[in-house]
């Protein structure tokens, strides 16, 4: 699926999000607070974002995602592995800091995938991982399953491919509730692990350091 979409994946994201999108990935890579030059991996990393913003940022990136029309359509030039992130092909204690951008939901194993991250963080290091939210204002999450449910596939067919976007909203609830995934960080040997709803819950993100 992800690599059927992968052409478009980024102006899709632009028009369906008015560009908010942007202003997540860049609001996660101010809140890894790292010093310049460390090292990150950009998990799921799709056509690149992240890393782009990562280097502007004065971090170096790495990139790795499963679909090779996504690796393909990475246009940051950073170095790039195609990989499942469920089993990551590095050693332990070996990077600064992770991202991961809208691909939790995607994920077969939450619990296997926060251990991972635990395993190749080293300490000290920061996390900073976003996926869509469910709103807790009863108003915007109305309007927020309404865009999502019936203008986003729209949008998706109108670009891309409307089973893919479908599909990719929907997948939100996969995720477990954000108290949930709190818990499994703080379980996997995280710290300092914060909760935050961006743009009124549309988005969360969740930040954390190693212990
Ligand atoms: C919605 S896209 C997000 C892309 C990018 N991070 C962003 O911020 O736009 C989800 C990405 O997760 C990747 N993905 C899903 N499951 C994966 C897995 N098990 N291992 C590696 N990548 C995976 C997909 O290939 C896709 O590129």
């Amino acid at each position: 699926m992800f690599d059927a979409i992968a052409p478009r994946y980024d102006l899709v994201n632009r028009i369906m999000t008015f560009r908010l999108d942007v202003r997540w990935r860049r609001k996660a890579i101010r809140s890894l607070k790292l010093t310049p030059g460390s090292l990150i991996l950009d998990l799921a990393s799709g056509t690149g974002d992240m890393c782009i913003d990562l280097r502007k940022a004065g971090y170096q990136a790495l990139s790795m995602d499963l679909s090779i029309g996504m690796l393909i359509a990475d246009r940051s030039n950073a170095p790039r592995t195609q990989t499942d992130i469920l089993k990551l092909p590095c050693a332990d204690n070996s990077v600064d800091g992770v991202t991961c951008g809208f691909a939790l939901r995607n994920l077969l194993d939450l619990n296997i995938f926060f251990a991972e991250l635990s395993r190749v963080t080293k300490k000290g290091g920061r996390i900073a991982l976003l996926d869509v939210g469910i709103p807790t204002n009863p108003f915007i999450k109305w309007g927020n399953s309404i865009y999502f449910g019936k203008v986003v596939p729209r949008i998706g067919g109108l670009f891309s491919n409307r089973a893919a976007y479908n599909y990719l909203p929907k997948s939100v609830a996969y995720l477990p509730a954000p108290s949930k995934m709190v818990e499994m960080l703080s379980q996997n040997g995280f710290v300092e692990v914060e909760h935050h709803q961006l743009s009124g819950g549309l988005t969360q993100m969740l930040l954390a350091t190693k212990a």
